[in-house]
């Protein structure tokens, strides 16, 4: 079964006049430890998908179903449950706290979590190469070692599914590349699905399937 999957799932905003249909209804099926990645032109509907799976927006008809379960039938509470327990999310500029060290943003987790993974930051961390950076805070990071962090968080909570979203547009093409293949074999290693947008070329041969999305329409 699917670990996540689309049935005829659209996005328009606005209305009369100015309607305009960001996403054209779709079907979408991802298997667990699947590496996806969208491509396309600016505006052609990337981030509302991704935001749509993500449960971060409703859509405007359709479902997304997290292993046959639809986030549209659940709750704003059982929705951000979902989010903070199956799904990890990475974005362009990384999305760490600014004012904890990379150490506390793990234990921020644990905290509202109430669980301990223990010593599994560690592991991720050295994983990712930044254990060295456990006591720095987010902004004595250069950008490469961000989004490593940033990586490692997301996979801290054995999520199902992560949503990259043009995690590396600001690094140079060679730390492009490292992340793209640092996360790809974590989340292999770690069965995670991962979803990630990208303009970047040059990643697209990393990926299990490359979808683009051109004028709200996605196509393999
Ligand atoms: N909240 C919103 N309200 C109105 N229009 C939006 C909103 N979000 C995105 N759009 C429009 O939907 C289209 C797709 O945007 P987006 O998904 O951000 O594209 P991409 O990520 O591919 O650059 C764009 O024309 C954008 O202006
Ligand atoms: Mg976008």
């Amino acid at each position: 079964m699917a670990v996540l999957e689309l049935k005829q799932v659209s996005k328009t905003f606005g209305s009369g006049n100015t309607e305009m249909t960001a996403v054209a209804p779709l079907d979408l099926a991802i298997d667990a430890g699947e590496f996806i990645i969208l491509t396309g032109p600016s505006g052609s509907g990337k981030t509302t998908l991704l935001t749509m799976m993500g449960g971060l927006l409703t859509p405007t008809s359709g479902q997304v179903l997290l292993n046959g379960q639809d986030l549209g039938q659940m709750t704003e509470k059982q929705r951000s449950r979902v989010r903070f327990d199956q799904y990890g999310f990475i974005l362009q500029s990384s999305n760490l706290i600014p004012f904890l060290t990379v150490a506390e943003q793990f234990e921020l987790v644990d905290r509202l979590s109430k669980q301990n993974h223990d010593g599994y930051a560690d592991q991720l961390l050295t994983a990712l190469g930044v254990a060295d950076e456990k006591t720095s805070l987010p902004a004595k990071l250069s950008g490469g070692q961000r989004q490593r962090v940033a990586i490692a968080r997301a996979l801290y909570n054995h999520p199902a599914v992560i949503f990259a979203d043009e995690p590396t547009a600001a690094l140079d093409s060679k730390r492009a590349f490292q992340v793209v293949q640092t996360l790809k074999s974590q989340a292999k290693e770690h069965n995670v699905a991962v979803i990630m947008v990208t303009h970047d070329d040059d990643l697209l041969a990393e990926a299990d399937r490359v979808y683009t999305v051109v004028d709200g329409k996605i196509k393999e």
